[in-house]
């Protein structure tokens, strides 16, 4: 057989081969998960014309068979590229996909498909109605900008809404559509949101969380008592996903944050991910009554090296989705089918002490595929940095001063992952604490800067501030997944999220090794660690991939 290239994932989503990047319509139907996503046939890496729906189908969202591309380039709606969207169970139980189609004109106009036979388990092949454009372009919006439909979901008057993002005469707005019959469509006059500050945003998703910290999921038309509404934008400007937390209103079709002291700019809304992942998109998973989020993490490297390789882009493990009981933040978590993976495990002695300078090695399993999960105690807050408030602003920056290898007070201690046997190269995932104002700060960091020898990688630190109260809590879990090229991370019980793509050269020829340590002169308890070495799923090789249940 073909040896695997040593960047591949083994249980992330990928293509066989070929450039992919936003993942698209995602779903739940008739017993199977359908997965979509931008794929160019043609190449590993993003073309402008060349864009299409990749399709590939699920029992258990881990395992995936891939099928023939799902929406081509054919039609004069289309001709110059597929681009995302998002799919709509309807009424009568058939799904519908709505997408933005790049056509004969190069503008952007929002199209319908249909399953050529809804009967077909695997939904193969999808119908482009002729009447397409659903939404031609707007006499107030630039050609190349108007794009990809949301999901839609049904107001209380029974007509369906969708939220499109649109550049209206020069202001980045999030428009909404309503249709009675998902065929003819008209815009509401005012935006769900718009804003002069960040430039243009992309794939919009709106969507009905509980309000009281319940993890179940709701279906996208929920509303009423005990449902809050998510509000999540991707800034171009920054290559960075965005979400707000609040109201939607559906008589008015408006949404008013729960936070309105972020202001419009998306940039200072809340992140789902400190690290590298853009163009999220959420479904509601009827079968496990849950909200599942997937976000493409492209590639780090060159675009020689994508060449190279011949595949660009991965998605992150499908995240349950849920709002945290304060009401304003999201938590995430790898679903739980991720732990059928789960093979050799091995731990560390509970309650292991950390003292200043503690390196433990995490011994026995193969690193490359791995699941870590270790809960930190902090016995003492007391050695506590100070923090100034300019900081407050740039976590990022903060990681970058502090990192790993400087050592702190309340740490830095956390995880180090892919590193070599002289640990010359090493990606380090951590916590510190910082005392600011009589309270603490809790800072998350995947610090990069090591974690490849190579020159001309994208080795930043990223970091985020950890939502917690750590004086009342004195523990913060980490869970850490390593896949080959991904070290993908939820602190906090997936109150913070850190994707980053690594490239070790030392992968060529020898093992990793992963540590938990303690830089901080403070002590660190770790009162659990538990790592499991991760079998390869079956992701588009083949035909074994596929589960029908
Ligand atoms: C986001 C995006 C979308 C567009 C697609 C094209 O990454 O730019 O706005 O529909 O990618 O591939």
């Amino acid at each position: 057989s073909e040896g695997r290239h040593v960047r591949r994932t083994a249980y992330h989503f990928q293509p066989a081969k070929n450039w992919q990047n936003d993942p698209n319509g995602p779903m739940y139907y008739n017993g199977m998960y359908h997965f979509f996503y931008q794929y160019n046939p043609h190449g590993a890496l993003w073309d402008i014309g060349n864009l299409s729906w990749g399709h590939s189908v699920s029992g258990d969202l881990v395992n995936w068979a891939a099928l023939d591309t799902a929406i081509d380039p054919t039609a004069p709606f289309d001709i110059n590229g597929c681009w995302s969207g998002s799919a709509t169970i309807l009424r009568g139980g058939t799904p519908a996909i709505l997408y933005t189609g790049i056509d004969a004109n190069k503008e952007q106009v929002q199209n319908l498909a249909f399953p050529k036979n809804p009967a077909d388990p695997l939904l193969r092949e999808w119908h482009k109605p002729s009447y397409n454009p659903v939404i031609p372009l707007p006499a107030d919006v630039p050609g190349d900008k108007f794009r990809d439909p949301s999901t839609a979901w049904l107001g209380r008057d029974g007509l369906w809404r969708i939220a499109v993002s649109a550049e209206v005469s020069g202001v980045a707005s999030t428009l909404v559509y309503r249709s009675a019959d998902f065929v003819h469509w008209e815009r509401n006059d005012a935006p769900l949101h718009s804003s002069r500050a960040a430039g243009m945003v992309e794939c919009p998703d709106l969507f009905p969380v509980k309000a009281h910290g319940e993890e179940g999921g709701l279906d996208t038309s929920a509303s009423g008592a005990g449902v809050s509404h998510v509000l999540k934008l991707s800034v171009m400007d920054t290559l960075q996903d965005y979400y707000m937390v609040g109201r939607y209103d559906d008589a008015a079709d408006a949404f008013v944050p729960a936070e309105p002291e972020r202001g419009d700019d998306v940039r200072n809304w809340r992140r789902f991910d400190y690290g590298h992942v853009y163009a999220a998109k959420s479904f509601f998973d009827a079968r496990r009554n849950r909200r599942v989020l997937w976000a493409w993490a492209n590639e780090s490297d060159s675009q020689a090296d994508d060449v190279a390789r011949g595949w660009s882009g991965v998605q992150t493990v499908p995240r349950k989705l849920w709002l945290d009981k304060d009401g304003k933040q999201l938590r995430q978590w790898p679903i739980e089918e991720i732990e059928t993976l789960r093979r050799k495990r091995v731990g560390l002695r509970r309650n292991t002490m950390l003292s200043a300078g503690a390196m433990n090695e995490i011994v026995g399993i193969a690193e490359a595929q791995a699941d870590v999960e270790v809960a930190f105690r902090i016995p003492s807050l007391e050695e506590a940095e100070a923090l100034d408030s300019n900081w407050l602003l740039d976590p990022q920056k903060l990681c970058g001063e502090k990192g790993a290898s400087v050592p702190g007070g309340v740490g830095p201690f956390g995880l180090i992952v892919m590193a070599s046997g002289d640990l010359q190269e090493h990606t380090a995932v951590f916590f510190r604490v910082f005392r600011h104002d009589d309270k603490y700060k809790v800072l998350m960091c995947t610090d990069l800067t090591r974690s490849s020898a190579r020159a001309g990688v994208y080795k930043p630190p990223y970091g985020g501030f950890v939502d917690i109260d750590i004086e009342e809590r004195k523990t913060i879990k980490l869970r850490t997944l390593v896949d080959h090229s991904v070290v993908e991370s939820y602190g906090a019980e997936g109150r913070a999220c850190i994707t980053a793509r690594v490239y070790p050269e030392h992968v060529e020829t020898s093992n990793s090794h992963m540590f938990v340590f303690n830089n901080g002169t403070d002590k660190v308890k770790v009162t659990k660690l538990e790592a499991w070495e991760l079998a390869a799923a079956t992701v588009n090789v083949g035909d074994e991939g596929l589960i029908v249940s």
